[in-house]
């Protein structure tokens, strides 16, 4: 459920007209709903009440520290792939005992950021990343918590570029290879391994393959005690899916009784990792018709966003809702909806049917507060958007839209 809706014939962001926000901060703009976001974070909070948990909003998916301060004051921690992510959420005031580390390519200087600010733990991809931050830890003389990332091998049942947990993805350790790498950091003066985690892929739609994943975990916890290693933190990753068009993913709470179920009778802690469930639909990118145009085969909508705005339907054919900002009742059309990059790619919708448009008006593509802006970039020398958050009747410009000058800011003349 969001905050975005139509009522006296036009789309409102909570309490505000987005019409309104369009004649103030222009097209492309991104819109984000902090009711939403709120909505969508206690959700998870309250599906694992009754267990220790914690809730680590994954930053990749949309990074912007006005975004993580929010959630940060929900009591969300973050999980983060890089050191520019550790940045902005020690930035945005996340707590650095709330903050996990995943990714297969930490650098050093990553490493030694990480365990300056003191995070919770690092979930570790391969044996090399072990010995490596063991070296680092040793050299600041500190001790590193470690999680080793389980790649379970189950069949996430999503598009294959966003599938992780399978034995052909380059994620995580497999088991026999992940005991070695426990009894290694059980060695290490300078490691502490205190948990185990694994992320089977995005935009997931069914609980089934989660719960089989966190299976397998539970069964390797219960061998790793055996030998003297106590797990404490179970982190299952992300990856909820969200309805783009008609899907019906299950619900934070569908997943909280499942994972209640599972570890009923054990002292873990639970961290789970969402992206997509919390933003997803707590953000909408809105975009200015500037043409139409005819072809022998098809009926294209240029619009003023295109790729390097939104990149996911070029990407992975993702569908995006659109629709009118101030819907009309022209007839309806089937369209190719088109940025202006100089790429065939370069679509937001193929084969849709829309009112029959006309430069100037105003189209809401929905479901894009996640993988939307961070995935953005100036391809073409295309400015980047501004952001705004919403909250209430009030709203904020939360980064403002990048200028020429800040095309070349970096480049040295
Ligand atoms: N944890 C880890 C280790 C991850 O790799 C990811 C996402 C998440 C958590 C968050 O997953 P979520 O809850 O958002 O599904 N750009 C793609 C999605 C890539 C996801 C990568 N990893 C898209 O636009 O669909």
């Amino acid at each position: 459920m969001d905050y975005f809706e139509y009522r006296e014939g036009q789309l409102w962001a909570e309490e505000v007209r987005v019409a309104e926000l369009v004649e103030r901060f222009g097209t492309p703009l991104y819109i984000y709903s902090a009711k939403t976001l709120t909505r969508h974070f206690l959700a998870f909070d309250a599906a694992l009440k009754g267990l220790d948990h914690l809730t680590c909003f994954s930053v990749k998916a949309n990074s912007n520290v006005n975004l993580l301060r929010h959630l940060g004051t929900l009591g969300a921690g973050v999980d983060i792939v890089s050191g520019g992510e550790l940045y902005r959420a020690v930035r945005a005031g996340i707590a650095p005992a709330k903050i996990v580390f995943s990714g297969v390519g930490k650098q050093a200087h990553e490493i030694r950021e990480a365990l300056s600010a003191g995070i919770l733990m690092f979930n570790v991809e391969s044996s090399q990343e072990l010995e490596c931050i063991g070296r680092i830890a040793q050299e600041m003389q500190t001790v590193a918590r470690i999680s080793i990332r389980i790649n379970p091998d189950v069949d996430p049942k999503t598009h294959p570029y966003i599938s992780t947990g399978l034995k052909e993805n380059k994620f995580g350790l497999d088991m026999l290879e992940a005991t070695g790498a426990y009894l290694m950091a059980r060695k290490h003066p300078f490691l502490d391994p205190v948990g185990m985690d694994c992320h089977i892929g995005s935009q997931l739609t069914q609980i089934g393959p989660i719960v089989e994943a966190l299976e397998k975990l539970l069964v390797f916890t219960d061998r790793l005690h055996a030998s003297g290693i106590a797990i404490r933190y179970l982190d299952l990753g992300g990856g909820l899916g969200i309805t783009y068009d008609d899907e019906q993913p299950p619900l934070p709470a569908d997943l909280g009784r499942a994972i209640s179920t599972a570890l009923a009778g054990r002292e873990l802690t639970v961290i789970l990792e969402p992206g997509r469930a919390i933003a997803g639909n707590a953000g909408i990118m809105v975009t200015r018709v500037l043409y139409t145009k005819k072809t022998p085969m098809k009926h294209f909508v240029i619009v003023d966003a295109a790729m390097n705005d939104l990149v996911r339907p070029s990407l992975y054919g993702a569908y995006h809702r659109i629709c009118e900002v101030t819907p009309t009742d022209r007839g309806l059309m089937t369209v190719d909806v088109v940025g202006p990059i100089c790429e065939s790619g370069d679509f937001l919708a193929q084969n849709r049917l829309l009112p029959a448009l006309a430069p100037g008006d105003t189209l809401a593509v929905f479901s894009a507060g996640a993988y939307g802006f961070s995935m953005a970039s100036q391809y073409n020398s295309r400015p980047r958007s501004a952001e705004v958050l919403v909250d209430g009747e009030k709203s904020l410009l939360v980064r403002r839209r990048e200028t020429y000058e800040d095309l070349i800011a970096l480049e040295v003349e």
